[in-house]
């Protein structure tokens, strides 16, 4: 009978159309439907009964929190069908690990849910989407992959939500997961995993996941990208704007201009929380300096700045303090 695996189409280069097959950049992504991604994939009926839905045509730099809000519920009602066994977002690679790890914040059943991309256009010219989609649903159809959470296979390889990013801009080998690195793999078409199901993720771990059902928006929580120079001015700006949080993307580890520091100091004694993460793709943001301790600023252990910045807005939509949003960083 095979595993009954649902596939969400969300648009991305995986889904681009270009005028030449040698083009990798200049297309238009999101332009192919789900039934012709999938017609592109002819070993897929071997390996499960696919189905599959177009809920998203979209570039994913543009995804707004409507657009994540939307797939959170779809993917909600998917797992609490009998009629699935897991399931696939085609999604594009440029907010992917912010997709994956919104809806591993929230996933609450041991069914696997796999994210796929693809660097270069469906039209391309050794095209990466369909042998992504394949192992995807490898993925998704194992019964080694149930308890794992969210999970994004790209490129043979399996990432955790968590933990994953994308590196490069360019390569199709752009997914990595620079602390932990990759969970499994799929190794001509079997799948493999290295670590156990519970390093990597907690199954709904704020309790969001029904909360999420009645929203349609997310708070406002900016990043503030640190550099030599940096005045702090944009601080100032943002605590005009009412944000209840902020993420300041740090050198190395989490480290804060003085003059910047001062300012994120004056958020937080105005009821801003302030998570410190770091502009550098690999290793953890810690307590570091005292000063930072005494200001109230949480560090982002391992989270990137775009993840603590998802992490936020939940906790924020679920009523939790500063104190909760330290508590579950440590
Ligand atoms: C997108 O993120 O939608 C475009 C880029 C990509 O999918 O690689």
């Amino acid at each position: 009978m095979g595993k009954k695996i649902y596939i969400v189409a969300m648009g991305g280069t995986i889904a681009g159309r270009a005028g030449d097959s040698a083009a990798t950049t200049g297309y238009q992504a999101g332009a192919v439907g789900v039934d012709d991604l999938l017609a592109a994939v002819p070993g897929l009926p071997s390996v499960a009964r696919v189905t599959g839905e177009q809920l998203a045509a979209i570039d994913s730099k543009d995804i707004t929190a409507a657009d994540q809000l939307r797939l959170v519920k779809r993917v909600r009602e998917l797992l609490l069908s009998n009629e699935v066994d897991g399931v696939v977002i085609t999604h594009g690679t440029d907010t992917l690990e912010e997709s994956a790890y919104l809806l591993d914040l929230v996933h609450f059943v041991d069914k696997p849910v796999v994210l796929t991309g693809a660097m270069r256009p469906a039209t391309a010219l050794s095209a990466d989407g369909p042998l992504n989609i394949l192992d995807a649903v490898r993925v998704a159809a194992a019964d080694d992959a149930r308890d794992r959470g969210v999970m994004v296979v790209l490129n043979n390889e399996i990432h955790s939500a968590r933990q994953v990013t994308k590196l490069s801009s360019m390569a199709v080998e752009t997914f990595q997961s620079p602390n932990g690195g990759a969970i499994g793999v799929v190794n001509d078409g079997q799948v493999v995993f290295f670590h156990c199901p519970d390093c990597h993720h907690l199954p709904n771990a704020l309790g969001a996941s029904e909360i999420l059902t009645r929203q349609d928006e997310l708070p406002y929580v900016p990043i503030l990208y640190g550099h030599g120079d940096d005045d702090g001015r944009l601080v100032k700006a943002v605590a005009e704007t009412g944000a209840k949080a902020i993420v300041y993307a740090g050198m190395g580890n989490g480290s804060i201009p003085e003059r910047v520091e001062k300012e994120l100091a004056a958020a937080v004694t105005n009821g801003i929380i302030v998570v410190r993460s770091s502009s550098s793709p690999a290793g953890m943001v810690t307590k570091a300096e005292e000063s930072y301790e005494q200001a109230g600023f949480i560090a982002s252990g391992m989270l990137n700045p775009r993840k603590a910045r998802l992490l936020l807005q939940l906790m924020l939509v679920c009523g939790k303090t500063a104190a909760d949003v330290r508590k579950f960083l440590a």
